[in-house]
């Protein structure tokens, strides 16, 4: 959805630096508790909402390694979203993924 967006012409979509950084690149394994910050300069309110969930405190206040980020759901390289009928078919599985007993 990103690389559309910027093909649109949409230059608020990001670009590898602006997950990543450029001189202060840390490893990807230290980072989970802060994946969310990176998506949280740009979708200010999602993100909001997602500390406040059962998902978000679980992950980022008590570091769990078993409760998605934003990326479990969405992808972080290969964006999707629900403006595409694909992703809104396929979120059923994104949740049984790790609720396998309610699907
Ligand atoms: C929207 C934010 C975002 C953008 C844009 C982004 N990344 Fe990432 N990247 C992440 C996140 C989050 C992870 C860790 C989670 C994962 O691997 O799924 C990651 C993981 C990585 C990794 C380590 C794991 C792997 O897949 O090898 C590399 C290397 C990487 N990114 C490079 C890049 C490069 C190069 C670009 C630009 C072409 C880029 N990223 C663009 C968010 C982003
Ligand atoms: C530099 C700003 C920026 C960052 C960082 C960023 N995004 Fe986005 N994202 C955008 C823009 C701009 C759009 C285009 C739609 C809009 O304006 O909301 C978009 C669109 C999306 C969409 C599609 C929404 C729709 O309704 O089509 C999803 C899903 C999404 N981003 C998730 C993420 C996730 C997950 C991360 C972190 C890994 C992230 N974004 C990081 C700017 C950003
Ligand atoms: C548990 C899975 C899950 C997690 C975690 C999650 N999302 Fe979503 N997200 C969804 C689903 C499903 C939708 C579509 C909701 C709908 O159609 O009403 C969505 C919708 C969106 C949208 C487009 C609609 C809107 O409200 O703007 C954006 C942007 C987005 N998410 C970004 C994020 C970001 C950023 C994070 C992390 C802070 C995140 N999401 C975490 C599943 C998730
Ligand atoms: C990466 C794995 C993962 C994904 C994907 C995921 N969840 Fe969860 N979910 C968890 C974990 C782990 C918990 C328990 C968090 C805690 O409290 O420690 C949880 C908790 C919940 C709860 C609260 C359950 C209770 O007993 O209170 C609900 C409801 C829920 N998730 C719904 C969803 C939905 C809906 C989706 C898809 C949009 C989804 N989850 C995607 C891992 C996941």
């Amino acid at each position: 959805m990103h690389t559309e967006y910027l093909k649109e012409g949409n230059l608020q979509a990001p670009l590898c630096v602006d997950c990543h950084g450029s001189h202060d690149i840390q490893p990807i394994t230290q980072m989970r508790t802060q994946i969310s910050q990176f998506c949280a300069g740009c979708h200010a309110s999602v993100h909001t909402s997602y500390q406040s969930s059962v998902h978000g405190v679980a992950v980022e206040e008590n570091n769990s390694p078993d409760a998605p980020t934003c990326v479990e759901c969405h992808g972080a390289h290969d964006v999707r979203g629900p403006r595409q009928a694909s992703f809104r078919y396929e979120s059923v599985e994104v949740c049984a993924n790790c609720h396998q007993t309610r699907r």
